[in-house]
């Protein structure tokens, strides 16, 4: 006789506008529960996510039928063991934490420059749309290689892919753009690539040519790094800004040097995760205490809900600067923690905060719109207005 998980019903409405309540209730009931509306179980309690996604032999990720595989190729988000390993190695010289200072800081900075330069002419706007959402695509345009591509499209093809791969409820119109999307990488990939097999340097696809991988992998892998690596640090950026200006006492303290930019930006990401969820695929039948898990299941890694655990965080609900952090996972917790951890923090935390706060000494959240978050799998801000 099998125990299965437990069964929790979510409304995905509103799991999608807000799902830190059930979030809550999961973790203090049933912290390994069935999901019918999303036909996954959801691991919520930090230290279980933690422990296991590093049992990859149970935990895989590979899913050869995800939608992430299926849409965007196979790429190292999807492999487990050895593959994985040899992709990761390959990428090392474009993600690692002295390229990321020697090389990709300074870009990052005149980046933020130039369009704070131009922000300074208005005196108000949306932080999502005209700044945190430029900035993204040209550190990634930079990262990735792609130079070719405008930031525009970076952003328009990063969020399609998104959608794609959150298309739980196999919306068919989500997955013709998703595959629009995709197709306007590799053309973008195909205008390039010659330049890059010419004259490489540090970006992704440079350093996945001159290690050898297959075309497939390369695009694959590219693909990846845009779906992850533009909305994450938009809605870090944009959240992080609204987070200061909702608690000025805390962007104060940073101000006055009791705390760091990337203190903002770590606590931020905490409460409220970029991406909320890993998902993974059981490999082997595998019990934990009475719950059995079968070949096959699929597993959500609950990430956003691990860095709010009330056993793992003094002040799990809030925005609290001054509160111990060393229990996150906001970046993942096992081999495939985020390959963007380094690059994410130098670009939010020592480029895109301070400068905005630097040229826009007079920041101020606009009184008039109400600045709302959607997302569980990937959350963040619809719009932050504020003048300066
Ligand atoms: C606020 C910013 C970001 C957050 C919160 C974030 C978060 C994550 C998370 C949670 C994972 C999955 C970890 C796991 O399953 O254990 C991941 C994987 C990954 N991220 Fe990020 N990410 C961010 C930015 C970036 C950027 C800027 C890039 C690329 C330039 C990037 C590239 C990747 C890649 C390639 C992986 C897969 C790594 C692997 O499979 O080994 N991410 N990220």
């Amino acid at each position: 006789m099998l125990d299965k998980p437990n069964i929790y019903n979510v409304n995905q409405k509103e799991f999608w506008i807000d799902p830190y309540p059930d979030l809550q209730i999961l973790r203090k009931e049933l912290p390994i529960a069935y999901v019918p509306e999303l036909n996954a179980t959801l691991i919520t309690k930090r230290n279980l996510i933690f422990k296991y996604e590093k049992k990859v032999d149970v935990f895989s990720s590979d899913q050869p039928d995800g939608l992430m595989t299926k849409l965007m190729g196979e790429n190292m988000m999807r492999k487990d063991g050895k593959s994985h390993l040899n992709e990761r190695k390959a990428i090392f010289p474009s993600i690692s934490p002295k390229t990321t200072m020697a090389i990709w800081h300074k870009k990052f900075e005149d980046a933020a420059e130039e369009i704070l330069n131009s922000l300074k002419k208005k005196s108000g706007g949306d932080l999502v749309r005209d700044y945190a959402m430029p900035l993204s695509a040209e550190a990634l345009k930079i990262v990735t290689g792609l130079t070719n591509m405008e930031r525009d499209e970076m952003d328009r093809v990063s969020q399609g892919m998104i959608d794609g791969i959150a298309n739980y409820s196999g919306d068919p119109s989500i997955e013709e753009n998703c595959k629009k999307c995709t197709t306007s990488i590799d053309l973008h990939i195909s205008e390039i690539i010659k330049s890059h097999q010419e004259n490489p340097n540090n970006s992704l696809l440079s350093t996945q040519l001159m290690a050898g991988l297959t075309d497939q992998q390369i695009r694959a892998n590219i693909k990846l790094a845009i779906s992850g690596g533009q909305n994450e640090p938009r809605d870090a950026i944009a959240g992080t800004v609204w987070a200061l200006l909702s608690y000025p006492s805390q962007l104060k303290a940073i101000q006055n040097e009791e705390f760091t930019w990337l203190d903002a930006f770590e606590e931020f990401a905490r409460w409220i995760s970029p991406i909320g969820m890993s998902p993974r695929r059981v490999a082997k039948k595998y019990k934990i205490g009475t719950i059995d898990f079968l070949e096959n299941e699929r597993i959500f890694l609950m990430f956003g809900s691990g860095n709010r655990d009330e056993d793992c965080f003094d002040d799990p609900e809030s925005f609290n600067i001054a509160q111990d952090r060393s229990n996150t996972i906001t970046f993942g917790a096992g081999p495939h923690f985020c390959a963007g951890a380094w690059i994410s923090r130098c670009l939010i935390g020592q480029v895109a905060l301070p400068k905005l706060f630097a040229h826009l000494p007079n920041l101020r959240l606009s009184s008039t719109s109400k600045v709302e978050f959607r997302g569980w799998a990937f959350r963040g801000p619809l719009e932050v207005r504020c003048t300066w």
